[in-house]
């Protein structure tokens, strides 16, 4: 074995889940950004919790408004994903900007794309402050699947998002 560094890391458990966090900008329509720093906490109560580095958007729209929706993003996403990734909410509006059509969940002002296998729309609960990023632990409110879409995946690390398996 050899000695790695953290990003180094990442690549040796890819593909990584990922997530498209969804939230609500100030002027209420939804920001997007992906985010692999993701995992279930519990599952009872059912929890999941997420990661950003302190300057994101996402973070902040977060803490800010207690409201989030994860959202595991479909296979046309896959270049939007990317694009979404190197952009931050607090200049972009990124839905419009990069193509992205956003569809209503039930009982939330946040929107998703209509591409969207699975979504957990959830409630902030306790911020944890870790070394370069936050970590938003979170209450699942509801849950929403259509095993339909073909979930994106994040490769080579977090440099590219596609299926799991390609066909
Ligand atoms: C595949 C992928 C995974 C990412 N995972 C994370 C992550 O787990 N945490 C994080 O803070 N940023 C992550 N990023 C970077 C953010 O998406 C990026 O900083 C984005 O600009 C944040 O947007 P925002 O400021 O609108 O929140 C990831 C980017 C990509 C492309």
């Amino acid at each position: 074995m050899k000695e790695l560094n953290i990003f180094e890391a990442t690549g040796f458990t890819s593909p990584n889940p990922l997530t498209l966090i969804c939230t609500e900008k100030a002027d209420g329509t939804t920001n997007l950004a992906p985010i692999c720093f993701v995992s279930y906490l519990s599952f009872n109560p059912p929890m999941i919790g997420f990661a950003t580095g302190k300057q994101s958007h996402t973070g902040e729209r977060t803490r800010e408004t207690g409201k989030v929706i994860i959202s595991v993003p479909g296979k046309s996403l896959d270049q939007a994903v990317m694009s979404c990734g190197s952009s931050t909410g607090s200049s972009t509006a990124k839905a419009e900007t990069y193509g992205i059509e956003l569809v209503n969940v039930p009982d939330s002002t946040i929107k998703i794309p209509a591409d969207t296998k699975l979504a957990f729309v959830a409630d902030l609960k306790q911020v944890v402050d870790v070394g370069d990023h936050f970590l938003h632990i979170c209450d699942i409110q509801k849950i929403y699947g259509d095993d339909s879409k073909e979930a994106l995946f994040a490769w080579n690390g977090f440099g590219k998002a596609a299926p799991a398996q390609e066909k």
